[in-house]
């Protein structure tokens, strides 16, 4: 189905805004898309109209994992802090469809809403399920679109573009923060899992791996103004992050990443001498 958002208001939409209060306070109206470039445009769509998706399915995890930490048996103010999260994104979803609507809408997005929510080992232990959220969304996710969302800001010379990413920056900065809390609280589980875990880690890692590894594309760059920033300086990006903002945390807490595999994929094609 088209990936499509929807905003409920009344009582549950002035919740949100008293929530998240100053959503109403940004510059809204101000892009001015008839003098935009085609193709800039139409790339502006694209990316915002993924970037809208993202959020919701980081909602999704975050909410996702709020269950599994109450199934466990967390201490509550990790549950509270992984709902919060969850809250967060939802704002952030409804920033970028904001945003999308100004730039003429969204574009195709095929995907399917039942299967938005990550998934945990069928039938392991709660803890053990709760961490394995944590892990994929929390210390891996979020912890690598963080430098990113901060560089696009930079980027973004446009104040709407600038203060809807500076909204959304200032969250997630906070975001990767739950996975370390969660590690630090299943310790035990962690290390009596340890391999299970390093295997998972990697694989999420994997998964990502093709954002830095694809060859750079002409016709998709993001133009600055829309929160774009060059290809090789996002590939490099990526690369040291998942260095210093996900293998050296997760080897604070008992799980070493490092190797060969991952050693292979942070190869840089594009650096090696052919
Ligand atoms: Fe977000
Ligand atoms: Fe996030």
């Amino acid at each position: 189905m088209q990936f499509e958002l929807a905003v409920w208001g009344g009582a549950s939409g002035r919740r949100l805004r008293r929530r998240r209060s100053g959503f109403d306070r940004l510059p809204w109206g101000t892009l001015r898309i008839d003098q935009a470039q085609p193709a800039a445009l139409a790339e502006a769509r694209k990316v915002w109209t993924n970037g809208a998706f993202t959020e919701f399915a980081s909602g999704a995890a975050f909410a996702t994992l709020a269950g599994l930490l109450c199934e466990a048996g967390a201490p509550l103010d990790l549950v509270a802090m992984a709902a919060d999260f969850a809250v967060d994104e939802m704002d952030h979803a409804e920033l970028a469809g904001r945003l999308l609507a100004e730039l003429g809408g969204s574009t195709p997005y095929e995907m399917d809403f039942a299967k938005v929510t990550p998934l945990a080992t069928d039938g392991a232990e709660p803890v053990l399920r709760a961490v394995e959220i944590a892990l994929k969304t929390s210390a891996i996710g979020e912890a690598l679109s963080v430098p990113v969302l901060s560089r696009s800001m930079a980027a973004a010379d446009h104040p709407l573009v600038k203060a809807v990413l500076g909204r959304i920056s200032r969250d997630e900065a906070h975001h990767p923060k739950l996975a370390d809390l969660v590690l630090e609280w299943a310790e035990p589980v962690v290390k009596g899992h340890q391999a299970h875990l390093r295997e998972l880690a990697l694989e999420t890692i994997e998964a990502y791996a093709p954002l830095w590894q694809r060859t750079p594309c002409d016709t998709c760059q993001l133009a600055p103004t829309y929160g774009g920033f060059a290809q090789q300086e996002y590939r490099e990006l990526l690369r040291a992050s998942v260095q210093r903002r996900v293998v050296l945390p997760l080897l604070r807490r008992g799980l070493d990443l490092r190797g060969e595999r991952l050693s292979a994929l942070l190869r840089d094609d594009e650096a090696s001498p052919s």
